[in-house]
């Protein structure tokens, strides 16, 4: 019990740096919509039942019949887009802010796992209702399996737990629906347990001297932040629940009829619009992996000798370029195959593909016209690791036990 309430002082007394914006708002932005979702969706469990045959019967009996029922619904359907724009923002943050560079490499890594699960268990949850779009999306997402040489096929049989998606398939995609929000949870746990290890960044990407207690001073202001969101959900599931789901779900199940366009939900169109970029299975679903790889391994090949966006005027215009061009992956992965839709959905692919480049090669840039000649020459014989003065010098990150040059404040 003492040793709770010793880690409770010390998670509250946490030291954070003074000059935290807003920005910094959406981790805990996504760890309250992370609670809200196990929240509602353990009292959408208590009716729920998970049959293909009356699935979709027991989703609009507690939409109709319970008491507040249509409320718990759609929270849960609204608050997982919140949830998902909420870590949007959070990695944009990160990558604006170079918060995913070395001594935090291991939060991003943490965080992107969990981002991994949210994929999952959204896509598990959109199937849970039974409708057209649950059926259709499992049947055309799972059949990518299908495009692994020699197993593809039987993986698919073992998963669908048949020949197709059917009883089987629901009730294991309720088990894990169940299951993954609570290993998101854990992960949270780990994440922050990382993140306090060398402490937050800030916008300046500067070691910070100039600490406060997390609390009141950011828990005031992470209230603040849940305050305005919690507004945005209100006005959503009272005013426009269905703003942002498809009305096809509120056809029940039928493998007989393919609905006419199979669309996912929006915070998975970008991807979407990648895995649709070519007229090939196997490529797309090879340039989807790509997708996701560069962005899991952005800490690795991304070491900017300028920690912060601030003051990298160049990446910029790359990230709004980058931000920007998500915009357009996602309005033409929801649009249909067709004429412009297409062509404008692989230019964007390929775009996407150029900021990682890009990133690259001015990151190179900027070491070689910001660090003096002295510095750059021993990087060349040695590499700047450990012998180098770079990562001897104390500071220059985000906390005074960051081992880099108060002035350069970068990862490499
Ligand atoms: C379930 C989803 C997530 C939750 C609940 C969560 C929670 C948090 C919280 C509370 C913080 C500290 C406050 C802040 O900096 O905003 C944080 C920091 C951080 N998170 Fe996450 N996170 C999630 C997903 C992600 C993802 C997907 C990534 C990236 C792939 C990520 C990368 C980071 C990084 C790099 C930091 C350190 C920021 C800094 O101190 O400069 N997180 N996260």
């Amino acid at each position: 019990m003492r040793n709770i309430t010793k880690n409770l002082y010390k998670l509250i007394t946490y030291k954070a740096p003074i000059n935290l914006s807003y920005h910094w708002n959406f981790g805990s932005i996504a760890a309250y919509a992370l609670f809200i979702q196990i929240v509602t969706g353990f009292m959408m469990a208590l009716w729920y039942i998970p049959s293909v045959t009356q699935a979709f019967d027991s989703v609009e009996y507690v939409m109709r019949e319970v008491n507040y029922g249509w409320l718990f619904r759609y929270t849960h359907a609204n608050g997982a887009s919140v949830f998902f724009c909420a870590v949007y923002i959070h990695m944009a943050r990160g990558i604006y802010y170079g918060s995913y560079t070395y001594p935090r490499q291991w939060v991003w890594y943490t965080g992107f796992i969990m981002f991994m699960l949210m994929i999952v268990t959204a896509f598990f949850g959109y199937v849970l209702p039974w409708g057209q779009m649950s059926y259709w999306a499992a049947t055309v997402i799972t059949s990518l399996l299908s495009t692994i040489p020699l197993v593809g096929n039987d993986l698919l049989t073992f998963i669908w737990g048949g020949i197709s998606v059917d009883q089987a398939t629901l009730t294991r995609i309720y088990g894990f629906h169940f299951i993954l929000p609570f290993v998101i949870a854990g992960l949270v746990v780990l994440h922050l347990v990382l993140l306090h290890q060398h402490g937050s960044g800030n916008p300046l990407g500067v070691v910070s001297y100039d600490n406060v207690s997390f609390h009141p001073f950011y828990t005031v202001k992470d209230l603040l932040g849940i305050w305005v969101v919690n507004t945005v959900l209100i006005v959503l599931v009272c005013f426009y629940p269905n703003l942002l789901s498809h009305p096809d779900n509120y056809i029940p199940a039928n493998p007989e009829v393919t609905p006419l366009h199979i669309v996912p939900e929006w915070y998975f169109l970008p991807f979407y619009a990648i895995l649709r970029s070519v007229p090939n299975k196997e490529g797309g679903i090879l340039l989807l992996i790509a997708a996701l790889a560069c962005l899991a391994l952005f800490p690795a090949i991304s070491k900017p000798v300028i920690r912060s966006g601030m003051f990298r005027p160049l990446f910029q215009h790359l990230f709004w370029f980058f931000i920007a061009n998500c915009v357009l992956l996602g309005w033409s992965g929801g649009n249909p195959v067709t004429y412009p839709y297409y062509e404008i959905c692989q230019v964007a692919t390929l775009f996407y593909f150029l900021f990682f480049l890009l990133n690259y090669l001015l990151v190179k840039l900027e070491i070689k016209l910001l660090l003096p000649e002295g510095l750059l020459s021993k990087k060349k014989e040695g590499g700047a690791t450990s012998s180098s003065p770079l990562s001897k010098k104390k500071g220059g990150g985000g906390t005074p036990s960051d081992p880099r040059s108060p002035n350069l404040g970068g990862g490499f």
